[in-house]
């Protein structure tokens, strides 16, 4: 404990020092917390590469409708493509009023790369459409937990504010000295660190040792609403099954410094909340995203970015809906000429059908999962998820209050007891009047 404290006093140091060489105000380690919260989500840049200015916008507008306020555009340095496609962004976003940040892949960039990085911050942060926290230009990595933003600040005539992923909470306590101003977790998920697959339900846990550990410098919370990947490098599923609106619990609760959706379009993990993109480039992920829609979880979580924003703990209903998930089969099926196997960690997953409701008032949500018999369940006002057994056919959903049906209507997909390949992925849908 003693030493971590000398570690943070040093870092401290190191900062403030950093900080008197050059004109900047250093974001992190000073001010009180008193401004507006945001939300970004997270963009991959690395399937866009045919993307013109019209996609941009178009994903651009979907985000701002749910109150996204920028994309962190996650950039490779390997593609080729990836100052094209910023500059893109950067004018879409000034056309719409929306805001963008780079955050530096770090599976590809590295500790060596602070002169290519500089120069697309000295190009970038004072950009119109850059996002700004506190007067500072945001950048984030995903990994990269060792490199040294101070020379990048340096080298930069616009403030920076840094919000590393730390892959550690642990290492919060070297990030000031390397003039990061906050920190960044990917652990959106339940885990026990890495990408070990644990039982859920989500908990805070880590959320917890990030806050602590930043002593009310910002943390940028993730959040996401699934977790299914089945390529050859990675095949796994986390538990996250009522996470969508879980997870929103929790920052309702924790009240995070800033809020990062993981993800807008990361179509091979399953955790995308924006359109199926009809001109992105297809990285294999098309077999289980494909007549996947998540959109209606755009519905679900614009009440709980609004209640977030406003520092409210629950969200406030204006439209009753039910947005229901689920996957296309029980978690049995076999898939003999899928080669590459069952993902991990399925067995820990229950065959269930998940829907949220969304209600000023109290009602009672009545489900019929294929051939079980409907299910009837008392459902209070705001946003619930309730769940019922899953049973393979078709899918039928409706909500009742005094007698009357206020909504009524079925699943988009039946479940099949039979798939040619292992999809862990979900279909996503709503119910509305
Ligand atoms: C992108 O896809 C849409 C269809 O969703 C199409 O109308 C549009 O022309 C495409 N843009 C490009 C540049 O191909
Ligand atoms: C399904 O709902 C039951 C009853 O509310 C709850 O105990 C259970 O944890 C839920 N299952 C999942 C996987 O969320």
């Amino acid at each position: 404990m003693i030493w971590k404290s000398l570690v943070r006093l040093a870092a401290l140091a190191v900062s403030i020092i950093l900080t008197l060489g050059h004109p900047t105000l250093d974001v992190g380690f000073s001010g009180p917390e008193s401004q507006n919260k945001y939300v970004f989500a997270h963009f991959m840049v690395g399937i866009v590469e045919n993307y013109q200015l019209s996609d941009w916008i178009a994903d651009m507008t979907a985000a701002q409708a749910i109150g996204i306020d920028a994309f962190a555009l996650n950039c490779a340095s390997i593609d080729k493509y990836t100052p094209t496609q910023l500059a893109l962004a950067y004018r879409a976003a000034q056309q719409v009023n929306f805001k963008v940040f780079i955050s530096f892949d770090f599976a590809y960039w590295s500790n060596g790369d602070t002169a290519k990085i500089t120069a697309y911050m000295q190009q970038y942060a004072n950009h119109p459409a850059q996002m700004q926290y506190k007067g500072a230009a945001i950048v984030s990595t995903f990994v990269g937990d060792s490199f040294n933003w101070g020379p990048v600040k340096q080298g930069t005539s616009h403030p920076i504010c840094a919000l590393p992923h730390l892959q550690d909470p642990a290492e919060v306590s070297s990030n000031g000295g390397r003039s990061a101003d906050g920190a960044f977790s990917w652990y959106a998920w339940p885990t026990d660190g890495g990408n070990s697959i644990i039982k859920g339900p989500m908990t805070t846990i880590w959320d917890d040792r990030y806050v602590k550990n930043l002593a009310g410098n910002p943390y940028m919370a993730p959040v996401s609403p699934w977790f299914a990947t089945h390529f050859n490098s990675k095949n796994w599923v986390f538990i996250c099954e009522n996470l969508p609106t879980l997870r929103w619990e929790q920052m309702l609760a924790l009240q995070p410094s800033l809020i990062e959706i993981i993800s807008w379009n990361d179509y091979g993990e399953s955790h995308y909340i924006g359109p199926f993109s009809a001109n992105h480039s297809d990285d294999g992920s098309s077999q289980w995203a494909t007549g996947m829609p998540h959109d209606a979880w755009r519905d679900l979580y614009k009440p709980y970015i609004a209640a977030y924003k406003s520092g409210a703990t629950k969200p406030t209903i204006d439209k009753e809906q039910i947005v229901y998930w689920y996957r296309p089969t029980p978690k049995g099926v076999s898939c003999p000429e899928d080669r590459l196997g069952a993902p991990n960690g399925i067995n820990m997953l229950s065959d269930s059908i998940f829907v949220a409701t969304l209600l000023t008032s109290p009602a009672t949500l009545t489900v019929a999962s294929g051939s079980n018999g409907p299910v009837s369940i008392d459902v209070p006002a705001g946003i619930v998820t309730s769940n019922v057994t899953m049973g393979v056919g078709p899918q039928t959903f409706s909500v009742s209050r005094n007698g009357q049906t206020i909504l009524n209507g079925k699943g988009g997909l039946p479940v099949q007891d039979h798939s040619k390949y292992y999809n862990f992925n979900v279909y996503v849908g709503s119910i509305t009047n």
